[in-house]
């Protein structure tokens, strides 16, 4: 029997995969739209409205061919071949990747290119040198223990002129006080922040160029306290974080907002070329 890897193990103990394509096909039996699925399938702080700016960072005319690392249970790549990017999602978590492609079979996306689903690590990423065009970290560089060898690695895929996108957590001026368990991590052991400055220097010591840095750390609070909110009222929502984290999310939530509030993380933009 393969090991399931220890980050896997923290991703898919809780994960209901049948349970939520029953519940899928219940509620939504034409399809569901990318809206519907965003309470399960956008696993970072700022949903749709943060997948859809980092997007935009990207042209699907000039830089089709897309690798999103760590890419979960793949709202973003479903957002992205809406729009025309050439998707391929790679994630260490195999049942992420298995119900990632499932729930992709089940969105109607007309006309987009078709969608590619790989299990695999990103500090030794299964993939020719030159074979893709941009690539997306989004909430997924901070479970990752060598940024280095993933930022040289994600340099050997692109090709010259190839762009890099991320949307980030990162360590605050008061990482000391984090407080666990976060969605990415029930402890310490796969918490890997860097601060922004360190993000940024890994990033041109691996050969890229700085084109945009912005601090979303307001806007992810904001957002986030929004969907406490909401998460703490009474009636069933069709699809919520706990299908996939379990009763383990309501710690993982307010955790997450008071972090951010106490500047133990930030959540951050950047935007590299090669
Ligand atoms: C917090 S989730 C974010 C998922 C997705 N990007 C999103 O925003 O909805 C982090 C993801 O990164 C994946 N991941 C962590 N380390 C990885 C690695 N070394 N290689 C590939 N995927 C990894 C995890 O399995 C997980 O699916």
């Amino acid at each position: 029997m393969i090991p399931v890897n220890p980050l896997a193990d923290h991703y898919q103990r809780a994960l209901r995969a049948e349970e939520v394509l029953a519940q899928i096909d219940a509620h939504y039996p034409a399809g569901p739209t990318l809206h519907q699925l965003a309470p399960l399938d956008q696993l970072h702080i700022g949903g749709v409205a943060a997948s859809t700016r980092l997007l935009e960072r990207l042209n699907p005319e000039s830089h089709p061919k897309v690798l999103d690392i760590g890419a979960g249970l793949g709202g973003l790549m479903r957002q992205g071949a809406s729009l025309g990017f050439q998707m391929t999602g790679l994630d260490i978590t195999h049942g992420f990747s298995t119900l990632n492609k499932s729930l992709s079979l089940r969105v109607s996306l007309p006309d987009a290119p078709p969608l590619a689903w790989v299990t695999g690590d990103a500090s030794a990423l299964p993939f020719a040198d030159r074979s893709f065009d941009a690539i997306i970290f989004q909430h997924s560089l901070m479970n990752m223990p060598n940024a280095a060898r993933v930022i040289a690695e994600s340099r050997r895929v692109l090709r010259l002129g190839g762009q890099l996108v991320m949307h980030e957590v990162v360590s605050g001026p008061n990482v000391a006080s984090l407080r666990y368990p976060v969605p990415w991590a029930a402890s310490y052991q796969h918490s890997h922040l860097l601060s922004l400055a360190a993000l940024t220097r890994l990033l041109d010591a691996g050969g890229f160029q700085l084109d945009h840095v912005d601090d979303w750390s307001e806007t992810a609070l904001a957002w986030r306290q929004r969907q406490r909110q909401k998460e703490q009222t009474p009636q069933q929502a069709v699809l919520s974080p706990q299908w996939v984290f379990g009763e383990r999310f309501i710690t993982m939530g307010k955790n997450l907002v008071d972090n951010l509030a106490q500047g133990a993380i930030k959540v951050v933009e950047i935007h590299v070329s090669c």
